[in-house]
């Protein structure tokens, strides 16, 4: 079976309030061994920790998302790099920027984006970028920012391959979610094609982009497996050596022993 590491959860998310223990039971029957579990906000990072607290396989991340940016308030920032210090913290993020939910302005977004930047170069964790419509943004805070320093994770790529590369440049990691899976995912495939196997990560970003053939549906954790098998016949290698190599990228990238 192969060992499978979905670097990008949200178990703590209200749609498995039902059924959360079983959902995370039949990841682990798909050969999850490992979870990094996401907080975004003053809801979503206290109810991720605490999943990190009560299961060993499940790990943190905490950052203000950039669609939450305007309600960043004094102390949030110092909250979250408290945080850091705690064992299961491996990374910040999601944080970048979203020019697609009109809800925070742009100026805000990027402020937010570079204080959090500056926090991950303080306290030596690598970053989790989320990135809507702003590709270009993106990519110039980053570089503005020293981010390379650091280093981390382009969350369920959606951009080209110049792009892609400009981010491998920076040390970055480009992790895949189930839009890679659709049949009409002409550029994603391309792109998987050509980032290193080192490189390369999977991930679910569930319970939001099922994978094929549950587009539309709830996602869930052990739908890692979907992903990681299209992953893997683009890559031209057995899927239990695309797990287990996105996995060890995984570990080396969040530093998990
Ligand atoms: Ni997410």
């Amino acid at each position: 079976m192969p060992v499978l590491f979905d670097t990008h959860a949200h178990l703590d998310s209200p749609q498995f309030d039902e059924d959360r223990a079983e959902m995370i039971a039949r990841a682990r029957e798909a050969g999850v061994e490992l979870i990094v579990n996401i907080g975004f906000d003053r809801k979503t990072i206290p109810t991720t920790i605490a999943l990190a607290e009560e299961y060993d396989f499940i790990y943190a991340a905490v950052g203000w998302h950039p669609v939450e940016s305007i309600h960043m308030q004094a102390g949030d920032l110092e909250w979250i790099e408290e945080l850091c210090q705690h064992p299961k913290v491996v990374a910040i993020g999601e944080i970048g920027l979203d020019y697609h939910w009109d809800t925070s302005p742009k100026e805000v977004q990027h402020e937010v984006f570079r204080k959090q930047i500056r926090l991950a170069k303080k306290v030596n964790k690598p970053i989790i970028i989320h990135n809507r419509d702003a590709h270009e943004d993106v990519i110039r805070i980053l570089k503005e920012e020293d981010a390379s320093e650091v280093g981390g994770i382009m969350h369920c790529y959606s951009g080209s391959w110049e792009t892609a590369q400009q981010c491998l440049d920076m040390n970055f990691y480009i992790s895949f979610g189930g839009p890679v899976t659709f049949k009409n995912a002409r550029v994603p495939k391309e792109v998987l094609a050509n980032v290193p196997l080192d490189r390369l990560l999977i991930e679910t970003d569930c319970p939001y982009l099922a994978p094929h053939p549950h587009r539309g549906k709830r996602n869930e954790t052990a739908f890692v497996s979907l992903i990681a098998e299209t992953a893997s016949q683009i890559k031209g290698i057995s899927v239990e050596k695309l797990a287990a190599i996105t996995t060890q990228n995984g570990k080396n990238c969040f530093r998990i022993k």
